[in-house]
């Protein structure tokens, strides 16, 4: 197990470190150095095992693990998802029912059930519905004059993509949107949202869907809950996979989102060029480079199935191998200048939704939807936004979030 050291006081599962910046020049180094890294973890965290595990930095490594899921699988808390420990201690095996932590062939079952929802089509169809959202969106923060660009422009779209894709009433919209914001909402001192409240967010939310699912399964409606529940010839998800299911797009698509669209506006207000590009051209390479260069969700993690060898380094069955997208999606084997942020960059081959495997991002096409859209009635309507100070934020060694971000809007 001899690796070369880490970059001296170096401990990226430290949540502190990601607090003012990406740790990228300490990932350059370590993907100039070695393939593979071990990092030891005394006090473990929660995701990952107790004693340490394997680092994997580079773009070609990140897409082998990601693609090997006999070897590398996904079966053992693959998301860093903080309430599981509660759904645990109740003795509910949550890792098995969310199709994240499945491998083939359950996995396969699952997904070919949900990609039904997910068709060019079914995306498509949502367009005209999330413009005029994004629009409505956009015209609420611009008469406010200025405020926390995430809470007034960033937060809802991804939520009510998500609520439309699923068909949820209107009237029970607010309520899901507290229990996923809830969900999320941790380590923000300020809105004092314990880790409790986050999983009792998650039970209702659950919950809640399992009883939609039960509902369409008795009384088939023209929506998506319907075409995936009740579906007798092509199998269908059960009511409580069904329930599962929509918790996962609730954390899945909701702040890794929220996050592509902050971090988008970040860029751009402190890349002035891009934003003046961005307002006269439009290319539609900036959605994958506002993806890249945000990473929202920095890292994954597999577990080894059998003895195995990466990067001319043993790894043990058993062992966690972290792959960090925030570093491939910067290495300048595949990226030229990776430090320079170019909407027109192309061809892009980030690994900000995956590095291709079979839990390759299933919201891919939705988030990159979402993006043109906000960004798209942002330039129409608030070309002089402004940056009104650093943003804040969120406290996570796994997800790259801004909880705050203070903006003029016009
Ligand atoms: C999986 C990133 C938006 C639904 C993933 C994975 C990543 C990711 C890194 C894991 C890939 C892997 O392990 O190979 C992102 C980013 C997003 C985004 C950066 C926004 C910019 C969305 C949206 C939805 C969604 C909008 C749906 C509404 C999912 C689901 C999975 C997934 C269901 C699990 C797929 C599986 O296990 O087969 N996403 N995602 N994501 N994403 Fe996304």
């Amino acid at each position: 197990m001899s690796c070369p050291a880490l970059p001296e006081g170096f401990d990226f599962t430290d949540p502190d470190i990601y607090q003012h910046r990406l740790p990228l020049p300490e990932f350059a180094r370590m993907r100039q150095t070695a393939r593979v890294w071990w990092i030891p973890q005394p006090h473990g965290i929660a995701g990952f095992g107790d004693d340490g595990y394997w680092a994997v930095t580079r773009h070609a490594d990140v897409k082998e693990v990601s693609t090997k899921p006999e070897i590398f699988s996904s079966h053992l808390n693959t998301a860093i998802i903080r309430f599981n420990e509660h759904i645990q201690r109740d003795q509910i095996d949550v890792q098995k029912l969310i199709m994240l932590n499945m491998d083939p062939p359950e996995h396969t079952r699952v997904r070919q059930i949900v990609q039904r929802g997910f068709t060019p089509r079914a995306i498509r169809s949502l367009e005209d519905a999330l413009r005029e959202r994004a629009t409505r969106i956009v015209a609420g923060a611009k008469e406010d004059g200025s405020g926390d660009f995430v809470t007034d422009v960033a937060c809802e779209l991804p939520l009510q993509a998500i609520a439309e894709l699923i068909g949820i009433p209107q009237q029970d919209r607010s309520k899901i949107f507290d229990w996923s914001n809830k969900m999320v909402a941790y380590d923000d001192p300020e809105l004092a949202i314990t880790e409790e409240i986050g999983a009792e967010s998650a039970m209702e939310l659950i919950s809640y869907s399992m009883n939609l699912a039960a509902d369409r399964k008795a009384c088939p409606a023209k929506d998506i809950v319907s075409q995936l529940v009740a579906a007798e010839d092509h199998g269908n998800l059960g009511s409580d996979e069904f329930g599962f299911f929509v918790l996962l797009l609730a954390v899945a698509g909701n702040e890794t989102t929220r996050n592509a669209i902050s971090h988008g506006m970040h860029a751009f207000l402190t890349h002035p060029d891009q934003w003046e590009l961005f307002k006269r051209e439009r290319p539609a390479t900036a959605a994958d480079e506002i993806v890249r260069w945000a990473t929202p969700v920095m890292s994954f993690q597999r577990t080894a199935t059998q003895d195995t060898e990466l990067g001319g380094q043993r790894i043990k069955a058993g062992q966690r191998v972290g792959i960090f997208y925030s570093s491939a999606n910067h290495d300048p084997e595949v990226f030229d200048r990776p430090e320079v942020f170019d909407i027109t960059r192309d061809p892009n081959p980030h690994l900000g939704f995956g590095g291709g495997g079979p839990h390759f991002c299933l919201g891919k096409s939705l988030a990159e939807l979402e993006i043109r859209l906000i960004f798209n009635a942002i330039a129409d309507a608030l070309p002089d936004i402004r940056l009104a100070g650093d943003p804040r934020r969120l406290r996570s060694p796994w997800l790259n979030g801004i909880k705050e971000l203070r903006v003029t809007y016009g």
